[in-house]
């Protein structure tokens, strides 16, 4: 067979995952309530099918059997993320001894499978006792993110080599602050934005508490949705909104998570309509000499942007709308089964503008994925024929080994998700994985993509 795209030796193939989309077990094991345990508590008709974060795909008693299947498609990393709630129940205090066994476990058995474990302290999952002392708005919870992070290395950072902090952390702000679609559904500018702001500082404190251990060969990095924007047409309140949004939606955390500081514009605008967070003495400081030594990246889809017409926008008076029309632009490429446009040039476009901006920083695709809904309609004999996810992997593999051609610091490719999961508000709508669980009797069935994509690792390309 012949490899037409090879990646550099020791690229990273794997998945990515997280804590409550996965592991399921949320009433036991000693772990506490988290803002998703919750919300479905008091709003399940929020949740598609009414299905809530307590069972998901039951990673917590099948994690064995999920390693040796990770293996089986030729994985050599994998990322989970520790779920806040369940080691320290409370959110800070008393680490639960159940939960340092569980993960221990989970890292001990990847390590014997030849499996590096990249470990996120933080997707979307905030203790409740925490949330209710204010989450992210408050200064107390970002010293308990830290005394939690602290922990977590020195519990897990003799054999974890690879850190996150957080994942797609834009996402809570939004979803919590701003679009009601995270609890606690406020909607709420100048809150989103400290919201935002106290990430990076969190952000910065545990890289600063990272670096004092002095672990050999152990990185630390960020994980950010990044979504190139394009304008939609050359009018020039077009590309005055294109480059608000890049402002907002990627450069509000790159900039300060990989350069140490925020954007001029972005503080001008802030400013300009009294939005600005309330700042910390020492945080800029802080942030200056605290940023990441790698940068995972998760691409879906681009932004086309479009002023928007009738303003005020009630929620955030200067912000751009954006668009995703399918019949606007004739010539998209849709995702037929889940309305999000696919657009593999932009993984490349990402690349350059971090080789050309932020130092060549490392990086890699730490998310990249297709959500279909009602999968099952593949199945033949016993397996889903999803041709239509290999042909997206392959398309975005293309762009990202051009970008690499061209001299981009990329390590790896993770696919969006291992086996179908719990997608918050959307529960199992859209299906994801390379394995098909099939939520009544947690049976897993690899797709066909994971045994194509254990091609492609093994011959370290395609
Ligand atoms: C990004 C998030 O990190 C993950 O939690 C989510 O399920 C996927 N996108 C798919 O929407």
């Amino acid at each position: 067979m012949t490899i037409q795209y090879k990646f550099p030796e020791g690229f990273w193939w794997g998945s990515a995952t997280s804590a409550t989309q996965i592991e399921g077990a949320a009433n036991e094991g000693g772990k506490g309530k988290n803002i998703w345990d919750y919300w479905y508590e008091i709003e399940p008709n929020r949740f598609f099918d009414n299905i809530g974060p307590e069972t998901t795909s039951n990673f917590y008693h099948q994690y064995k059997e999920d390693i040796k299947l990770m293996k089986e498609i030729g994985h050599n990393s994998f990322r989970l993320s520790i779920s806040w709630s369940r080691l320290i129940p409370s959110g800070r205090g008393k680490v639960n001894p159940e939960a340092v066994k569980f993960y221990n476990n989970v890292i001990n058995e990847l390590i014997a499978n030849g499996i590096e474990p990249f470990v996120n302290l933080y997707h979307f999952d905030m203790p409740l006792e925490l949330q209710n002392k204010g989450g992210w708005e408050s200064r107390e919870v970002v010293e308990a993110y830290r005394t939690y992070a602290i922990q977590c290395f020195q519990l897990f950072g003799d054999r974890v080599k690879k850190w996150f902090t957080f994942n797609e952390p834009i996402v809570p702000v939004e979803g919590g602050y701003l679009y009601d679609f995270h609890y606690p559904n406020i909607v709420d500018f100048k809150r989103a934005a400290q919201v935002a702001y106290h990430t990076i500082v969190a952000n910065a404190k545990a890289i600063e508490a990272f670096r004092t251990f002095n672990f050999a060969d152990s990185k630390i990095g960020i994980i950010l949705n990044l979504t190139p924007s394009y304008p939609r047409s050359q009018n020039p309140y077009d590309l005055k909104a294109s480059r608000i949004c890049d402002l907002f939606f990627n450069r509000s955390f790159l900039d300060p998570a990989v350069l140490g500081e925020y954007p001029e514009e972005l503080v001008e605008i802030l400013r300009e309509h009294g939005q600005l967070p309330a700042i910390g003495e020492e945080d800029l400081d802080l942030i200056k000499n605290n940023t990441v030594d790698l940068l995972g990246v998760n691409y879906y889809q681009p932004r086309r942007v479009k002023a928007k017409e009738h303003l005020p926008n009630p929620y955030s008076p200067f912000m751009p709308d954006w668009f995703f029309d399918y019949y606007e632009m004739p010539g998209r490429k849709m995702n037929p089964y889940r309305g999000w446009e696919i657009y593999e040039k932009g993984i490349y476009d990402i690349m350059i503008n971090l080789k050309e901006n932020y130092g060549n920083i490392e990086s890699f695709i730490s998310e990249n994925g297709m959500g279909v809904q009602n999968e099952e309609r593949y199945l033949k004999d016993g397996q889903i024929q999803d041709d239509y996810r290999i042909e997206f992997i392959k398309g975005h593999l293309q762009w990202l080994h051009k970008s690499i051609q061209e001299g981009c610091n990329v390590k790896g490719y993770h696919l969006w998700t291992f086996m179908d999961n719990w997608s918050w508000s959307n529960a199992y709508k859209n299906r994801y994985g390379f394995i098909s669980v099939d939520i009544e009797t947690q049976k897993r069935t690899p797709k066909k993509s994971a045994y194509w994509f254990k091609s492609v690792a093994e011959n370290n390309g395609f």
